[in-house]
C-alpha cells in the first residue's frame, strides 16, 4: 500500500481546491527541514459558541488528540495505527488522510507521511473529533516541511477532512468552526466562506470552559437535518447583535457583556430536544455563576464559560448532578482556552 496511488482519485477535487496561491514562509525553515518525525497535540474545540452557527468556535486546552506524522521516501499517506476510537484506518474514509491527501497534492514535496493517531476526543461527542485528526495531519505535514503553507491554507487542506467527516454522515457540508481554532487557537470568527476570510479573536485570560459530555450519540447529519433553512427577520436581527456583543466582549474583557451575548436564538432551540435534560443542565450551570451556556458543535456536548477556574468547576458539578440525577452517563473537562492551538509534543530530527 506505501507510495499507492490513493491520492489519484482526489485529483480533481485538489484542482478546485488549489483556487489559492502557495506562500512560502521564510521563518524556522531551518529548525523545521531536518524533523523526521513529530507527535503533536491537536486540541479539541467547541464551534457555535451559542450565537455563531457555523462562523464562531474556541480551542480548548485540557482535551485533545496526539498524534504522529513522519516522513517517507514514498508518496501518499499511509495511517499506520489509530487507538482509541473505532475509525477506518483507510487513507481515503479517514478524515486525516483526506486533509492529508489536500496537503500533499498542494506541496511540492515528493515523499509522503505515515501517521499514528491516538484519540482522546470521542467521535460524535461535538467537541471537533474529527477536527483535530484533520488539522492535526496537516499542521504536523506543514512543520516537517519547513511551513510551506500558511496557517490560512492548512484551514482549506483540514477542511477537505470535515466535508468527509460530514458526508459520512450525510450533511456534505465543510465547515471551519472546529478546524481554524484548532489551527490558529483562540477565538476565531469565519468572516467568509467564499473566500475563506478567518479572523483571530483575543481571548480574555479568565476564561475558561466546561464541557459535559451526555454519554448519548447525535449525528452532526441528524442534528443539521432539523434545522430550518429560513429564520425569521426578527430572530436575525437578535443574532447578530449577540454575535458582535460576543466579539465586543471578549477584546474588551467584558465579562458581563460576554456572557449577555450567549444566546442562541435560532440553532438551539430546535437542537435542543436531542439533548437529554439540556434546559435543566443549562438553568443549573448558569445559577452556579456561569456567564454563559449553551450546544457545543451539534451536541451532544454542552458548554459553559465562565470568569475562573474555580466557578468553572463549580458550573461542572452542578451540571454533572443533573445528570447524576437522571441517569445519564456523562465527562466533564474543565479548560482554559488555548491560546496557541497545535503544539509539539516531541520531535526527532534525521540525525535520531
Ligand atoms: N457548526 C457546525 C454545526 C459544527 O453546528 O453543525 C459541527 O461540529
Amino acid at each position: 500500500m506505501r507510495g499507492t496511488k490513493q491520492s489519484v482519485p482526489y485529483e480533481h477535487e485538489m484542482k478546485r481546491l488549489l483556487g489559492y496561491e502557495k506562500i512560502p514562509r521564510k521563518d524556522d525553515k531551518i529548525e523545521y527541514m531536518n524533523l523526521d518525525e513529530i507527535k503533536v497535540f491537536c486540541p479539541a474545540t467547541i464551534a457555535n459558541i451559542s450565537c455563531g452557527f457555523d462562523v464562531l468556535g474556541v480551542a480548548l486546552d485540557a482535551v485533545g488528540d496526539e498524534m504522529i506524522v513522519r516522513k517517507t521516501p514514498e508518496k501518499g499517506i499511509r495511517i499506520t495505527k489509530l487507538e482509541g476510537q473505532d475509525l477506518p484506518m483507510e487513507t481515503l474514509q479517514n478524515v486525516a488522510g483526506v486533509a492529508g491527501l489536500a496537503f500533499l497534492e498542494a506541496s511540492d514535496y515528493k515523499g509522503g507521511f505515515e501517521i499514528e493517531i491516538y484519540k482522546k476526543i470521542k467521535a460524535g461527542s461535538g467537541i471537533g473529533s474529527s477536527a483535530a485528526s484533520s488539522t492535526g495531519a496537516v499542521w504536523a505535514m506543514n512543520q516537517l516541511l519547513g511551513k510551506p503553507f500558511s496557517t490560512s491554507e492548512l484551514v482549506k487542506f483540514a477542511m477537505e477532512g470535515e466535508r468527509l467527516a460530514s458526508e459520512r454522515l450525510a450533511s456534505g457540508v465543510a465547515h471551519a468552526d472546529n478546524v481554524a481554532p484548532a489551527l490558529f487557537g483562540g477565538f476565531i470568527l469565519v468572516r467568509s466562506y467564499d473566500p475563506l476570510d478567518i479572523i483571530p479573536i483575543k481571548s480574555p485570560s479568565e476564561l475558561y470552559a466546561t464541557i459535559i459530555h451526555p454519554q448519548i450519540e447525535v449525528k452532526t447529519s441528524d442534528s443539521r437535518k432539523i434545522l430550518k433553512s429560513k429564520i425569521l427577520l426578527a430572530d436575525g436581527i437578535k443574532q447578530w447583535g449577540n454575535v458582535g456583543g460576543l466579539i465586543a466582549g471578549l477584546y474588551t474583557e467584558d465579562y458581563d457583556l460576554i456572557g449577555r451575548s450567549l444566546v442562541d436564538h435560532i440553532i438551539e432551540p430546535i437542537r435542543s430536544i436531542l439533548i437529554p435534560g439540556f434546559d435543566h443542565v443549562k438553568s443549573e450551570a448558569l445559577k452556579a455563576g456561569a456567564l454563559g451556556c449553551g450546544i457545543s458543535g451539534s451536541g451532544p456536548s454542552i458548554f459553559a464559560l465562565s470568569k475562573g477556574k474555580r466557578t468553572a468547576q463549580k458550573v461542572g458539578n452542578a451540571m454533572k448532578e443533573v445528570y447524576q440525577n437522571i441517569g445519564v452517563d456523562y465527562d466533564v473537562h474543565v479548560s482554559k482556552i488555548n491560546s496557541e492551538g497545535m503544539k509539539i509534543i516531541k520531535k526527532r530530527t534525521g540525525d535520531g
